[in-house]
């Protein structure tokens, strides 16, 4: 890994809205976009984790709840009426809860649950995201997808995955509507990151750590750091030409059909 945050100030100016700013890959790119020079608003519907972020990177709070139309419509009108613009949007906010399973039994409600946190949220926060970047004529869209959007896995999360296809697909139109008006919009698909729960779960059981890991060339899950500093190339315009793309942030997961021993 390098350090690129001591050289790059990329974002010097611009407003960036990061939903799930309270956790993992979101804190990391809330860190790493201030480091930038960006001024950052942390949403998260996690007040003590939501508020911590922010007062770390000299930003602005704000508790929202991703699938609520006018709580989102009402996060990026803070934005604006804070710092000027909206020039970055990293829909980011995202679960994957233990009850979201086999297609075989995963309920009704389970599924519904996912899809409104994962996929409803990525719609709502585009939906009120881009009238600003229209009025700006400028702005960059990431939505957090998953390498499980271009891949299936025998260890099924059927709603989680669903969601994160249709976060691909609508980043992909939408990238491709809005072109000429100088917005752009990218799928982040990161792979398997070391977040705290992951850690957890992993260190209660090698055995389903080691089942994943034989599939990752390189060898080992992401650091948060390293998603956030994809992010980051996403939201500057060292990424101008990269547009209604599957940017995929994996080890060469995607890639694999043998990896090394
Ligand atoms: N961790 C991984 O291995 C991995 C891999 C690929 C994709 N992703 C995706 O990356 C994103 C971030 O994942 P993470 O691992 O950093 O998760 P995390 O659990 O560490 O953080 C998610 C944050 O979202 C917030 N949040 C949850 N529901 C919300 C809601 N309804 N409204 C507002 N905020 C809400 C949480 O409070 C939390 O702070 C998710 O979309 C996830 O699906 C994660």
């Amino acid at each position: 890994m390098t350090d690129q945050t001591a050289v790059c100030r990329r974002l010097v100016g611009r407003t960036a809205v990061i939903t799930g700013a309270g956790s993992g890959i979101g804190l990391a790119t809330a860190r790493r976009l201030a480091s930038e020079g960006a001024h950052i608003v942390c949403a998260d519907i996690d007040e003590v984790a939501g508020k911590a972020a922010a007062e770390e990177v000299g930003g602005t709070f704000v508790q929202v709840d991703v699938t609520d139309s006018d709580q989102v419509e009402a996060l990026y009108k803070t934005a604006f009426d804070t710092y000027g613009s909206v020039d970055i949007a990293f829909n980011n906010a995202g679960i994957s809860p233990p009850d979201d399973d086999s297609i075989l039994t995963t309920g009704l409600d389970a599924w519904k649950r996912v899809q409104e946190v994962n996929l409803t949220s990525v719609y709502l926060c585009c939906k009120h995201a881009l009238p600003y970047m229209q009025r700006q004529g400028k702005g960059s869209i990431i939505n957090t997808a998953s390498f499980v959007a271009v891949m299936g896995a025998a260890t099924s999360q059927i709603s989680y995955t669903a969601s994160k296809g249709g976060v691909l697909s609508m980043s992909r139109e939408l990238g491709v509507q809005f072109a000429r008006e100088g917005i752009r919009v990218n799928a982040l698909c990161p792979g398997p990151v070391n977040t705290p729960l992951l850690k957890e779960l992993f260190a209660k059981d090698p055995e389903r750590a080691a089942r994943r890991l034989v599939h990752v060339p390189v060898g080992r899950f992401a650091e948060p750091e390293e998603i956030a500093s994809a992010v980051a190339f996403l939201a500057s315009d060292d990424s101008s030409f990269v547009n209604a793309a599957e940017f995929l942030v994996d080890g060469g997961i995607a890639g694999a059909y043998v990896t090394p021993v």
